[in-house]
């Protein structure tokens, strides 16, 4: 959701805010804004709904001679988009600027309480009552320190906020986290402390990194960052964790899109997924790295995956692989349903949360329930040091490298890769593999980046169809076994690129009532690569056919007879079968990508979306 950042050095504090916004802007679009203190001790607020452009004009007339300050762009929560709603926010006396990500659960009282106390409250915000908060007990003569902890304790819900105000106090910036709300960082380099919502902005600047845990405070002063406990105010001593992270994956290179070129990532983010985890000759699967514990992994009796979005399908798919390798009952379920449904779960339940931020408030919810009834958790996660590596008992780092377009598309290959090595490594363990060849799958496994480049290269075929098909308003897409969740996949990509509506279906339900749909304007995408599940495909696809209805076939090179059914085809390589789905699954992103250009949409920033979802 919102990115944050703040900024304390010698630098210039505007550009630094602005270079830092620019590379937020995937967590949220619709409004952005910065506070300044001026050397001449003066607070100075710009800020406007829309996205960075908007803001790069309106800053041309703030003050350039500035000591410190906040930014921040918003994905709104509470009040539309527009200037007055934006952050920062200030107070009655205007020399207190906040930035908040998360929704303060009380606001609505603390507001009222505000408002008859005489404050004057601008905006429709939640926000906004923080420093109208903070100025209150500083008028009781508290320090500012002091004012920002005690404020913290009466927001209820999860809240990242940072303050920045006037003061001849050495605290300059104050930053607080509570609950589930996204990350707060700090960094460090020379002669100047960076704040943020995330490394993205500061991976340019140093790999020195501390993270604030929910209950943590940081209070940023010229040559000094001091943690506390927010509900002790006990001092804590916090590790500078440095991380290494390839600044060019945060660049768009050559490309148009930050999405095409995760796309064309993606057989390179296999390589990552797979790199020092797989072995051939003998077969073996490492997973060291991953600190599991093996003792605790041979007693369990049930895994459940969970995770939201493009991350719940790759869990469904995975769902499958696991089931398959391990013989353990595997259930699916979605973190937003499963953290409110008391699920039974036991110390050798396994519980495998999918969740490429490490931020997503759904999935870091559900986990503490099932922390809190003991089960053992492993989470992937592209993201390390973040709150879903700190609640799970053991992770699996994706290694893609940062994902800016905010559809998912290489952290999504990437947990299915993750997921299908996690299976063969249970099942290896356990001794549970049925008749599958460990030496020849992994074999397999490594062909998948080879397949994916000869995907792509044909990727000139998308334009046209793309533009034939953007006229429709509504799809289908149909797949069976593994390739039932790369429909759903590719139905969530389309709604998100071209805004239009799309559902993803299991091929045996269409006769349970969608079929009824069928007429030339709904046009349905079969998914039908040649394997074990084709001729129930093709019996759906000739039902179709019957019809009159308008057939798109994803099918293996070299098939003839699909060409007497379909009105367009998409040939893929030929894989295993169990492999399929990472295969099928990019023609989808393709199409979904070409039809948002062809219809003029920002594919990067579709409308409403945020990259990651931090409040419920
Ligand atoms: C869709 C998309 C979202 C995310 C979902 C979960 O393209 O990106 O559906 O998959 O918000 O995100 P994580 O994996 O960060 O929990």
């Amino acid at each position: 959701m919102c990115g944050i950042i703040g900024y304390l050095g010698n630098q210039d504090t505007k550009n630094i805010l602005l270079n830092g916004l620019k590379k937020l802007e995937y967590r949220g679009y619709d409004s952005i804004g910065i506070a300044t203190i001026t050397a001449s001790q003066e607070l100075s607020i710009t800020k406007t709904s829309g996205k960075f452009p908007t803001l790069k004009k309106a800053i041309v007339d703030h003050p350039t001679n500035n000591l410190y300050g906040i930014g921040h762009t918003r994905w709104a929560t509470h009040g539309k988009p527009s200037k007055t709603n934006s952050h920062p926010h200030s107070d009655c006396t205007q020399k207190i600027a906040v930035v908040h990500n998360g929704i303060i659960e009380n606001y609505q009282e603390l507001r009222e309480k505000l408002t008859i106390s005489g404050h004057n409250i601008v905006s429709e915000t939640d926000s906004e009552c923080i420093p109208h908060i903070i100025e209150d007990y500083i008028a009781k003569g508290h320090s500012i320190s002091q004012a920002t902890q005690l404020t913290a304790s009466r927001l209820e819900g999860s809240n990242a906020v940072v303050v920045s105000h006037i003061t001849e106090d050495p605290v300059k910036l104050i930053a607080f986290k509570s609950g589930n709300a996204g990350g707060v960082v700090i960094g460090y380099s020379k002669n100047a402390t960076f704040v943020a919502s995330d490394i993205t902005p500061l991976i340019e600047h140093t790999s020195q990194f501390t993270y604030l845990n929910s209950g943590e405070i940081a209070y940023i002063s010229e040559n000094n960052v001091e943690f506390k406990s927010l509900k002790t105010s006990d001092v804590l001593q916090k590790e500078k964790v440095i991380l290494q992270v390839n600044n060019k994956s945060t660049q768009k290179g050559t490309y148009k899109h930050y999405m095409l070129k995760e796309i064309h990532e993606q057989p390179q983010s296999i390589v990552n997924t797979m790199k020092d985890r797989l072995f051939t000759a003998p077969a073996k699967i490492d997973l060291s790295d991953c600190n599991l514990d093996i003792s605790r992994l041979k007693n369990i009796e049930r895994i459940i995956l969970i995770g939201m979005g493009s991350s719940l399908h790759a869990a469904m798919v995975g769902k499958i692989w696991i089931e398959q390798f391990t013989g353990i009952p595997v259930d699916i379920d979605n973190a937003s349903e499963f953290r409110y449904r008391n699920p039974v779960i036991n110390e050798n339940t396994l519980v495998i949360s999918v969740c490429q931020s490490g931020e997503t408030a759904d999935t870091l919810g559900a986990m503490e329930i099932a922390k809190a009834k003991k089960a053992y958790q492993i989470t992937l996660t592209n993201y390390l040091e973040t709150q879903s590596t700190r609640l799970a008992n053991s992770y699996i780092h994706l290694r893609t490298g940062t994902e800016i377009g905010v559809a998912s598309t290489k952290t999504f290959l990437s947990s299915m890769a993750a997921l299908f090595i996690l299976g063969l490594f249970l099942g290896n363990e356990r001794k549970t593999i049925p008749n599958i060849n460990l030496n020849q799958t992994i074999l397999s496994l490594n062909q998948i980046p080879e397949k994916l480049n000869q995907l792509l290269s044909q990727e000139s075929l998308y334009t046209p169809l793309a533009k034939t098909l953007s006229k429709y308003r509504n799809f289908l897409i149909l797949g069976r076994g593994l390739n039932y969740p790369i429909g759903m996949e590719g139905a969530l990509k389309l709604k998100e690129l071209s805004y239009i509506h799309a559902e993803g279906y299991p091929a045996g339900e269409l006769k349970h009532g969608p079929i009824s749909l069928i007429d030339q304007n709904i046009p349905i995408i079969a998914i039908a690569p040649q394997d074990s599940l084709y001729p129930k495909m093709m019996t759906t696809i000739s039902e179709i056919a019957a019809r009159n209805g308008n057939i798109i076939v994803l099918t293996t090179e070299g098939n003839t007879e699909i060409k007497n059914f379909a009105e367009h085809i998409i040939y893929l390589p030929e894989i295993d079968e169990l492999l399929s789905p990472f295969l099928t699954a990019v023609p989808l992103q393709l199409l979904s990508y070409y039809v948002g250009i062809s219809k003029g949409y920002n594919v990067d920033q579709p409308r409403h979306l945020a990259k990651s979802v931090t409040v419920e």
